[in-house]
Order: structure tokens, then C-alpha cells, then sequence
């Protein structure tokens, strides 16, 4: 493998994606972005974009197949993979909440006890409900999460909320915010010498472009 590049994973659609691409942009990195493209080269900086599913950037880093990460805390502090966080990226800003039916009755967190919560963060989760001393069933699902108390797969959900609409939509209520995240740049642990001194580079033009916007 290249010790002379840094490998950027960014994720490919969705939440983070947009302001990851500007981020990057906005350090004056260059690279051709074709249509369904899931690496890139950078033409003016020793880089390459890979293109990926948030959950999976975490991993990829911790192995060093990439060297940097844009992913949400969140996702990050769920995979509990070995990586650095060298940098909030203070964009993609959101809280993972639990949401019960809003006709629901609910006087606090010992009212989860004994009942069912669906999520994609069953790790953030459990710790949460452990601190308050409330066993609840946890069902591991991967995507839709706010369906599950409407068509009876759960009591509750604990999952991403920003704007707060899809809660909304799905007939639900906030009840506890358990994490509050942002965008973070994660860092594998064994870079090479170049590549750390890339990684300087680029965080001093984030800082730089961030210094810029207050
Ligand atoms: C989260 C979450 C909700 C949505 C909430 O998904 O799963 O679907 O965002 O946002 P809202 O409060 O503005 O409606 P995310 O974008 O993290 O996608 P993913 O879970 O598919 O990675
Ligand atoms: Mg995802
Ligand atoms: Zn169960």
C-alpha cells in the first residue's frame, strides 16, 4: 500500500454527505466526482475519496484501509472501533433520542423498564438504560426505526433525531436524549510519517475554514 496518500473515506449518501464534500472542497482539494463513482483521486493534494456506508468508515479505519473518516459521532462512538477523533467538524449537528407513541403516558426513563426499544445503537443504548438501572428488551434493527411502535414491533425507539420530523411523522415523542453528535474527522493510529503530516496539513485548512465562518 501507498505510505504517500491519505485515504478519505466520506460517506457515499445521506446525512453527512453533502457537508463532507464541502469540507473537503473548501480545504481547496480538487477531485473529479463522476456519478456513482466510489473513489477518486484528488488532483492538487496526495488524497484519494472513498466512498462509503457511514457505519462502515469506522472499521475501515481502525484498519488502516482508510486513514481519515467523516462520520457522526454517534456512529462512531457506536462501532467502538480503536481510532482517534482528531477533530469536530461542528456540521451534520443531532441527538440520538428515545421516542415513544405520542399517546403514549410517560413520566420518565424507570417507565422503559421491562419494555421494548428498537435501534440501530443498541451499544450507546444499553449503556444509557444501564446508568439508570432500567433492563429493557433491545431490538437490533438496521434502518426505519421509527415504524416499530406503530405496527407493534416495539414500545419504544432510540434513534437519530435533527430536525425532529420523522418522529413526528411516525406519531412519536421525545422522551430522553441519550448523545448529542456531530460530524467528527476520525484518524487511524498508524499513519506513516507523510501521511501524519498530511493530516496536519489538512487540519490546519478545516481550521482555517472554519476560523473563516465565525
Ligand atoms: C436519521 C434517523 C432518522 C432521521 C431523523 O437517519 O434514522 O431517519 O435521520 O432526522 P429528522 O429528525 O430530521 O427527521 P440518518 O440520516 O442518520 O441515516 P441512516 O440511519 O440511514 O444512516
Ligand atoms: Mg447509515
Ligand atoms: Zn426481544
Amino acid at each position: 500500500m501507498n505510505d504517500n496518500i491519505l485515504r478519505i473515506a466520506i460517506q457515499k449518501s445521506g446525512r453527512l454527505s453533502e457537508d463532507s464534500l464541502k469540507l473537503i472542497k473548501e480545504c481547496g482539494i480538487r477531485f473529479d466526482n463522476g456519478a456513482g463513482k466510489l473513489k477518486t483521486d484528488a488532483t492538487n493534494f496526495p488524497a484519494e475519496i472513498l466512498f462509503l456506508r457511514d457505519d462502515d468508515i469506522p472499521g475501515y479505519v481502525e484498519d488502516g484501509v482508510a486513514h481519515l473518516g467523516i462520520v457522526g459521532e454517534n456512529v462512531s462512538e457506536e462501532s467502538c472501533k480503536d481510532v482517534d477523533t482528531v477533530h469536530k467538524l461542528g456540521f451534520s449537528k443531532c441527538r440520538l433520542s428515545i421516542g415513544v407513541l405520542r399517546e403514549a403516558e410517560y413520566h420518565g426513563v424507570q417507565d422503559l423498564e421491562g419494555k421494548s426499544i428498537a435501534t440501530t445503537y443498541p451499544r450507546l443504548l444499553e449503556q444509557y438504560l444501564k446508568s439508570h438501572n432500567v433492563t429493557a428488551d433491545i431490538h437490533e434493527i438496521s434502518g426505519s426505526v421509527e415504524i416499530a411502535p406503530s405496527i407493534g414491533l416495539a414500545d419504544a425507539v432510540c434513534d437519530i433525531v435533527s430536525s425532529g420530523s420523522t418522529l413526528l411523522s411516525n406519531g412519536l415523542k421525545e422522551v430522553e436524549t441519550i448523545f448529542r453528535s456531530e460530524a467528527v474527522m476520525i484518524a487511524s493510529k498508524h499513519l506513516s510519517p507523510v501521511q501524519q503530516d498530511l493530516l496536519d496539513q489538512l487540519l490546519f485548512r478545516i481550521k482555517s475554514v472554519q476560523v473563516a465562518k465565525n
